[in-house]
């Protein structure tokens, strides 16, 4: 049986972007932009057009150069948000207009100050609003999940009817845990009777840590549409990350037999292009991408790597773009992937050797954490003056220890 299509809807350059120290210049989302349409994604959101002339700006740019994907861009339940984004998509052979309001009570009362029957009327006017310029219109019922569920059932049905082919149902403030969004999903889709017309989409916030498994349930509830960023940037503790639903299903495709149309192959490259364009570094353990995503360091497990990367890996690094398996020398190694690192460093060591070479890189990482290439080659190096015998080699090593302390 065929599996179902998982529409992955990137926001990295809107929601991920609104993150403090994320912004980025035209330049560089243009750029991002090309890299997300080299991965595959299925629709970008390329920003918030009424935000700020370079917002729209960059909307523009690229509807005008990014051919494959859906452009999509964010507009508030007003008309002037709208032309606004209609105008920015105008260049784009697909796009997309995502109108937005809140729904829940809190946010109606307190922040918008309007009543629900009002919100629904903005809403509906909005998506026929939108369908002037495009017929490809998202609705997003903000703060979906803490809003009153029947009030909710009412607006999804009148703006499919008013043309809304995909309706989010956020989870803006990262509140819901994944038996929430099951229920939640299925229950809407059962209810509202023209459910059948639209696409249903997840938005999950991460603020409990929960975003990515929230979007795994709202999958196994029927929703077919998946808001994501590279590596889970976005508004405080972010989205759900792009690059660890796509091999959650890629992984288990027996527990979730879905597909997407991810090239995962450049999901590191992807993440790399996004920290570099906004100098922030990717967290180490980071799932997928992160530097020790596929690094060993105890021996244990570099000695069962070496033997059967399957051992201690559930995926090929290679399967995400990552270069190599990385063997981190240090206090923890064992002597099996020292001599695996030396040898993939073009060293032939003799067992008494490996000894001796083992010592000193147990030495020098319990002073400077990890043992680099650079450092196993000096010490290899060292060991191996010809004037040395057994017993300057150990003074050798001591040399070392201190030598090299520091990173020399
Ligand atoms: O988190 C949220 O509710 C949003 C909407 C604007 C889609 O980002
Ligand atoms: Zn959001």
């Amino acid at each position: 049986m065929a599996s179902d299509r998982i529409v992955i809807f990137d926001t990295t350059l809107r929601d991920g972007e609104q993150a403090p120290g994320f912004s980025m210049r035209i330049d560089e989302k243009l750029a991002l932009a090309r890299q997300l349409d080299g991965l595959g994604v299925d629709i970008i959101e390329a920003g918030f057009p009424i935000a700020s002339d370079a917002d729209a700006e960059a909307v523009r740019r690229v509807a005008s150069e990014v051919r494959r994907p859906v452009i999509a861009a964010l507009a508030r339940c007003c008309a002037g948000d709208i032309d606004r984004a209609g105008w920015s998509l105008g260049p784009a052979d697909r796009s997309r207009i995502h109108v937005f309001i809140a729904t829940s009570d809190l946010h109606l009362s307190r922040k918008l100050r309007i009543t629900r029957e009002a919100c629904l009327d903005a809403a509906v006017e909005s998506v026929k609003h939108a369908r002037r310029y495009t017929d490809d219109v998202e609705f997003s019922a903000e703060d979906a999940t803490r809003s009153d569920f029947d009030f909710l059932c009412r607006i999804v049905e009148a703006v499919v009817a008013a043309g809304a082919g995909t309706i989010n149902l956020p989870d803006t403030v990262g509140y819901a845990v994944p038996s929430d969004i099951r229920e939640f999903f299925e229950r809407i889709r059962a209810r509202v009777p023209n459910a059948d017309r639209a696409i249903f989409s997840a938005h999950c916030h991460d603020d409990l840590g929960l975003a990515v498994a929230n979007s795994l349930a709202a999958i196994e509830a029927g929703v077919r549409q998946i808001e994501c960023t590279i590596n889970g940037i976005g508004e405080r503790a972010g989205n759900a990350a792009l690059e660890e639903l796509v091999m959650a299903m890629r992984v288990r495709p027996d527990r979730l037999p879905f597909e997407t149309g991810i090239r995962s192959e450049y999901l590191y490259a992807c993440s790399q292009a996004l920290s570099a364009f906004t100098n922030e570094p990717v967290q180490a353990n980071k799932a997928i991408v992160g530097r020790n995503a596929f690094a060993h360091e105890a021996g244990i497990h570099q000695d069962g790597v070496l033997k059967d990367r399957r051992t201690y890996e559930i995926m090929r690094p290679e399967d995400v773009g990552v270069p190599a398996t990385t063997l981190v020398l240090g206090k923890h190694s064992g002597r099996h992937a020292v001599q695996k690192r030396c040898e993939d460093l073009g060293f032939t060591v003799e067992r008494f050797e490996l000894d001796q070479i083992y010592r000193a890189v147990i030495t020098l990482a319990d002073e400077q954490k990890t043992v680099s290439d650079d450092d196993l080659v000096a010490i290899v190096h060292e060991l191996r003056r010809p004037h040395r015998d057994s017993t300057h080699t150990v003074v050798s090593i001591e040399h070392i220890e201190i030598g090299y302390g520091h990173g020399v």
